[in-house]
């Protein structure tokens, strides 16, 4: 048999599972060769940005990240949130991929959770707590032009944002060169209202 009949159907699942296994580990490859010092200078901006959104400002509940290695970080938009007075919601990963949420009580608050990750060492409160969030702030690897988002491939988040209000705003963080990508898009991809990185702040049209 030719490659042809044997190669994936590009309309199927599986070309598009394939297509986002490539898209990852180039950026996933591009985020471990920028510089530490470049990752560091995208900080403070990143997080100035994010904090300026109104919808973010003004927020009573947040539901949020601890940001690991290379992602854009998130311990300073954490700590003003919660300085300010705000709900801020933390992802506890469940053993199926699938998200619990816990308060975040301050950066001390936070435990390692093995794997690079930290948790909250708060009481869980299930995992349709995230529905209580006024803005949702997701990690990500890349969006589309019109906002589909791509993660790391548990389908964490598009199962925690099939959960969350119609009104909240859904917030995603990302370095500058993985905005308006080809994003390969599954009927279950949860798309975001807002990208944000350290060059500024981009609203999608619904
Ligand atoms: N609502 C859901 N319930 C169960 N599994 C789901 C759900 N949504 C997505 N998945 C599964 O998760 C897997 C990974 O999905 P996908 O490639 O879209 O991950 P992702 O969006 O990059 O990951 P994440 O959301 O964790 O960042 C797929 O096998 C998909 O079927
Ligand atoms: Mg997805």
């Amino acid at each position: 048999m030719c490659e042809q009949e044997n190669g994936p159907d590009p309309r199927s699942g599986d070309a598009v599972a394939e297509r986002k296994r490539d898209l990852r580990e180039r950026l996933l490859t591009a985020r471990r060769h920028t510089p530490q010092e470049v990752l560091d200078a995208r900080a403070a901006s990143l997080g100035a940005h994010v904090l300026a959104i109104p919808e973010v400002a003004f927020a009573g509940t947040v539901a949020a990240y601890v940001s690991m290695g290379t992602e854009p970080p998130t311990d300073a938009v954490l700590a003003a949130l919660h300085a300010r007075g705000a709900h801020v919601l933390l992802p506890v990963l469940l053993g199926d991929n699938d998200l619990d949420w816990a308060p975040y009580e301050g950066p001390d608050s936070l435990r390692d959770a093995g794997r690079g990750l930290r948790e909250p060492a708060t009481t869980p409160l299930g995992v349709d707590a995230v529905a209580s969030a006024d803005v949702v702030l997701v990690p990500g690897l890349a969006v589309s032009a019109d906002g589909v988002r791509m993660g790391r491939g548990g389908g964490s988040y598009d199962r925690a944002l099939a959960r969350v209000g119609e009104n909240a705003l859904r917030v995603l963080l990302l370095h500058p060169d993985e905005i308006d990508q080809d994003v390969p898009a599954a009927p279950h991809d949860q798309r975001v209202d807002v990208v944000v990185s350290a060059e500024g702040v981009v609203r999608f049209t619904a």
